[in-house]
Formats: C-alpha cells, sequence, structure tokens
C-alpha cells in the first residue's frame, strides 16, 4: 500500500501537492503524504455516506461532538488528564490557533516561536498585528538545539511546535521543562502544536506539554498521521481557564462547525488505525535512511526525530538562499522554500520524503543531478 504509487495517479488526484508541480516536475513540498487513506477510515466514511449526509448529530452523546471524548481518551494514554467538556473542535489546526490568538492576547502583544517557523503560523502574527519573538533553533553538531532564555515576561504567549516543522526536533523533557517553568513563572499562555507528535521516532518519545503545564492550550489533529488533511477537523485541548470563558462568550458557530464527515473519520482514525499509522511510520523510518544516505554531498542535514520532513543545509553548495528555486529549475524537483519559515530559513530547503522508495529515490536523484 505504501510503496506501490503511481505518480500520474497521483497528480490526477485532488491534492495540492501534485496538482501545484508543473508537468514533469516531482513535489515533494507541502506536508502530506502520497499514501491511500487507511481502510478504517475508509470504511467509516463510506459507513456514513449510506446514512445521508443531515445536519451533523451524534446519537452517541447528543449535542455533544464525539471527538471531545475520543480525544480525551487518547490524551489520557499519553498520561493528561482531559475533561472532554474542555474540547474544542475546529475545522483546522491553523484556525484554532488563530481563534485562541485573538481570545487570549491583543495587538502589539509579543508571542514567541521557534525559528524557522511553519509559515502560516509566521504570517499570522504578522496578520493579526502581534509582535514576534523568536527562539532561534541553534545547529550544533549534534542536532538543533535552542536557548530557553529566549522565552520571557515581555512575551504574552508561546507558539510551541512539538514536533518542531522544520527543524524535526522532538523536544527533550528537560527542553521542554524549561520552557514550562518560564511560562509558569510569568503566566505566558503555551499553544503547543503537537500535530506530528503520533510521527516520531524510536527512541525518541513525544511529551506532551501539558503533562509539564496543566494551563496549556494542546492542539492536534489526524491531518498529518492519517494523511486527512482535505478533510478539515482539529481538535483543541483548552487547559487555560480565561481562553475557554472567553470562547464561552462568542455566539455559537461563530468560528463555524466541522463536518460530519470529518469527525467520523478522526475519530476511525484514532480508534482504529493505529495498525496502519505503524506500518505508515516503518516506510517513513526507511525512507529518512534513505534521505541521509543518498543527499548531494554538500548538503547538511540532522535526521529527523519526528515527521517525514527534512530540514537541508544547503549553504555549502552556494545556490543563494534560495535552495529550492535552484532544484525546482535545474533538477524538476519541488521542494519548500526556506525563506518561507523566517529567520533561519535562508540557504534552506525543506524535504517531505512521505511517498514510496521508488519516488523519492527519484527525487534524490534529481536533486544530486541538479548540482553536477
Ligand atoms: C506544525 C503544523 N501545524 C499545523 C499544520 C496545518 O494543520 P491544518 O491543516 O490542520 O491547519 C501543519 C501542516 O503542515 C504543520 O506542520
Amino acid at each position: 500500500m505504501f510503496d506501490d504509487l503511481d505518480p500520474e495517479a497521483l497528480r490526477r488526484a485532488s491534492g495540492a501537492k501534485w496538482a501545484k508541480a508543473p508537468a514533469g516536475v516531482l513535489p515533494a513540498w507541502v506536508a502530506d503524504m502520497d499514501f491511500p487513506v487507511a481502510p478504517p477510515v475508509r470504511a467509516a466514511v463510506q459507513e456514513h455516506l449510506e446514512f445521508g449526509l443531515g445536519y451533523p448529530y451524534w446519537d452517541d452523546a447528543p449535542g455533544l461532538n464525539p471527538l471531545r471524548e475520543v480525544f480525551a481518551e487518547r490524551m489520557r494514554g499519553q498520561g493528561v488528564a482531559v475533561d472532554p467538556s474542555h474540547v474544542h473542535v475546529f475545522t483546522e489546526l491553523i484556525q484554532a490557533l488563530q481563534v485562541v490568538l485573538h481570545l487570549a492576547t491583543e495587538p502589539g502583544d509579543t508571542v514567541a516561536m521557534h525559528t524557522p517557523a511553519y509559515p502560516p503560523f509566521l504570517k499570522t502574527i504578522t496578520a493579526m498585528g502581534r509582535r514576534l519573538q523568536p527562539i532561534p533553533m541553534v545547529d550544533t553538531p549534534s542536532g538543533w538545539t535552542f536557548d530557553p532564555g529566549r522565552l520571557n515576561e515581555s512575551c504574552k504567549a508561546l507558539i510551541l511546535v512539538n514536533p518542531h516543522n522544520p527543524t524535526g526536533r522532538s523536544f527533550t523533557r528537560d527542553e521542554l521543562t524549561a520552557l514550562a517553568e518560564i511560562a509558569h513563572r510569568h503566566d505566558i499562555l503555551v499553544i503547543s502544536d503537537e500535530i506530528h507528535s503520533d510521527l516520531t521516532y524510536e527512541p525518541h518519545r513525544h511529551i506532551p506539554f501539558a503533562t509539564l503545564h496543566d494551563r496549556t492550550v494542546t492542539l492536534t489533529s489526524a491531518s498529518k498521521a492519517f494523511n486527512l488533511a482535505g478533510l478539515r477537523c482539529s481538535v483543541a485541548h483548552l487547559g487555560e481557564p480565561r481562553v475557554r470563558a472567553a470562547l464561552a462568550e462568542m455566539p455559537p458557530q461563530f468560528f463555524g462547525e466541522v463536518s460530519s464527515l470529518s469527525v467520523k473519520a478522526t475519530v476511525a482514525a484514532w480508534r482504529e488505525g493505529d495498525a496502519w499509522l505503524a506500518e505508515a511510520r516503518e516506510t517513513l523510518a526507511r525512507n529518512r535512511e534513505l534521505v541521509k544516505d543518498s543527499l548531494p554531498s554538500g548538503i547538511a542535514h540532522h535526521s529527523p526525530e519526528a515527521t517525514y520532513l527534512a530540514w537541508l543545509d544547503c549553504r555549502a553548495l552556494d545556490l543563494g538562499d534560495d535552495p529550492a528555486a535552484h532544484f525546482l529549475e535545474h533538477g524538476k524537483v519541488k521542494l519548500s522554500h526556506g525563506p518561507d519559515f523566517g529567520p533561519g530559513g535562508e540557504g534552506f530547503a525543506r524535504l517531505n520524503f512521505a511517498t514510496s522508495g521508488q519516488i523519492l529515490g527519484e527525487v534524490l536523484q534529481r536533486l544530486n543531478d541538479s548540482i553536477r
């Protein structure tokens, strides 16, 4: 299922990843996977269609979206005590982040985030008139690290992306505890995006931030690990009472309501998708090794501890600030552009390796050919 992928069929499918790659170009940019939908998710969606598509109604918990309980169960499994009534369902993780920033911060407030950073979050901070306090990721021979002291009393909120996109770091307990102590001391709201956490490789362990700081707002979705980005569904555990109170003041449906199909799919993924996920992770772990072994010499990178994203340091190749432009023109491979990730992104490109070994092999071959 994971290794038998036909590029022509992928190009005809509906996703942005292949649709936005010009003819002849192999896409390895936006963060979704080329893998087909997990069988339990497919079955749940098909079964739901048999009942038609009337307004959502949840007979197992009338009026209450069942994702609240399913997510609470999943969090409990990771050691976080979750009251399902503190879980809110949004259409997408970016929307959830924007809602929380809107409710809990003001224009002019300072928001900290590790940089380089997931581009839509950078754009969100600017567009909402908040000020970025960068916590720069620092490249060391043993991997990416950071100075937690960059989070300080001037910050109103921290957007933590753990595992981190684009570096692939799965932050350690010590790193997270340092941030939690500062957040606690200065009453800084922590919004912890853990969307990539199900894609953590052995021996690394994902540590939910809420296990260290119970007033955390945790955001996640099945969209990354189960490849459901087209469905638009995310969940937020609102551990901070101020955010819950502010949300309760809003008119119902002010921020929209998710579709019944996306809820059914997410429930199936989280309740019945673990076998599929284990296989997907095995394929990704193999691909991660292929990237390590086959990148052109002159490109440096630290193998990601989680995610299917490799953050490529191309500075030694002298390809300018935006090596992805070079790889597109000379290699016919579409990577994500480093400078889009903000401070620290110049000279880098991000490679998405969630595809078959064969397609990834061709991508890597093209990267090598393009710099010969
Ligand atoms: C760290 C991170 N957060 C959020 C998202 C997007 O999630 P959604 O599509 O649910 O808004 C992505 C997608 O790449 C991501 O990498």
